[in-house]
């Protein structure tokens, strides 16, 4: 089965569904490398990764399976991404190395910087955690990682470049300032936190929107939840979109997903969700009426608020943000 492709500015296509790879709590490094290893059998070609979801080496491990299986390298669309802890100039490169090494690749396809934050904190603390040096987003120091980053694709081993968790305003400063502009932005969207004009400002900008916690994270730890949170899967309108196509309710938001523009790159160790989403990609049945009600759920409820990232002084997780 062909994989939908979305096309980046530089012309490179990037498949239109990934499957990410952060466990959380809940699932084992092996686990996730199972999935992928299964999940390109179903026709999964975009795998999204991270230093920090501490499974780099295991899921490695599938990709040379899926290398060695047949698949071209060039088929493949393999994202990483460098931690806040390592945005100092001389962490850089040797983070990326260690990503490199463990996914046992010898280029990376997308290499964002995580988050705009430098912090450090203890893999699972409690979003009350503070690091004493944390610090807000210092454009000047971003565009010092950004530069290695830079650096990075001219040495060919990285493709392409981009951003995660971002605002409109910090877009701003390094579409201004970089050399080698984004590619990305990976951000949080799904019906009910559609994030209308940050997704536009990266559309109008030639800067492709993939969307993390497509369905809205229902297996979050409780750790990242609050009272306010609301449940994309149980929203009415997309029940009756869902009943009205003999769809889950999961498929359908990864349906509304594809169908927007953005790439959304559905967590799943089990492979009836793996597959039922990979479905909803390829076969994208909504209609534009379906994709207007869709438009009319937004509650801008954002699950993934980084609380644990604020520095010294912060007002509330609403600045991580420019709120
Ligand atoms: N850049 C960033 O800062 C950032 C932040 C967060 C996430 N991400 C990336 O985005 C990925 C996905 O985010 P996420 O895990 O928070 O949220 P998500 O994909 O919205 O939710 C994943 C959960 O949804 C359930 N699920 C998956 N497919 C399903 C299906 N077809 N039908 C029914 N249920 C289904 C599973 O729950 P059960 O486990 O209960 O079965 C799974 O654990 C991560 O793995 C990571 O790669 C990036």
């Amino acid at each position: 089965m062909s994989v939908p492709t979305k096309t980046l500015y530089t012309g490179a296509k990037m498949p239109a569904i990934g499957l990410g790879t952060f466990g959380s709590d809940k699932y084992s490094g092996q686990q996730i490398a199972d999935a992928v290893l299964d999940a390109a059998e179903l026709g999964y070609r975009h795998i999204d990764c991270a230093a920090v979801y501490g499974n780099e080496d295991l899921v490695g491990e599938s990709l040379e399976k899926i290398i060695k299986g047949g698949v071209a390298r060039e088929d493949l669309w393999i994202t990483s991404k460098l931690w806040n802890d390592k945005h100092d100039e001389a962490d850089v490169i040797p983070a990326f190395e260690k990503s490199l090494s463990d996914l046992r690749l010898d280029y990376l396809d997308l290499y964002l910087i995580h988050w705009p934050f430098p912090n450090f904190h203890a893999p699972k603390v409690d979003v009350t955690s503070r690091d004493p040096h944390a610090k807000p987003y210092i454009h000047e120091n971003y565009m010092k990682t950004w530069r290695k980053l830079e650096e990075l694709v001219r040495r060919g081993l990285v493709r392409h470049i981009g951003t995660s968790n971002m605002t409109i305003h910090k877009l701003e400063q390094v579409l201004q300032d970089s050399e080698i502009k984004p590619a990305a932005n990976e951000m949080e969207l799904h019906p009910h936190f559609q994030q209308p004009e940050l997704f536009n400002y990266c559309v109008q900008n030639d800067i492709l929107p993939i969307g993390y916690s497509p369905l809205g994270s229902p297996s979050r730890p409780e750790r990242d939840r609050t009272p306010e949170d609301t449940v994309d899967v149980e929203d009415p309108v997309i029940k009756q979109i869902a009943a009205n196509h003999g769809m889950s309710s999961a498929a359908v938001c990864i349906a509304w997903a594809v169908q927007r523009g953005q790439v959304p790159i559905p967590f799943s160790v089990k492979r009836e969700q793996y597959k039922d989403s990979w479905n909803a990609a390829i076969s994208a049945p909504l209609t534009d009426s379906e994709m207007a009600s869709i438009a009319g759920i937004d509650k801008n409820c954002r699950l993934i608020k980084g609380q644990v990232f604020l520095w010294e002084g912060a007002s509330g997780w609403e600045a991580l943000w420019d709120e």
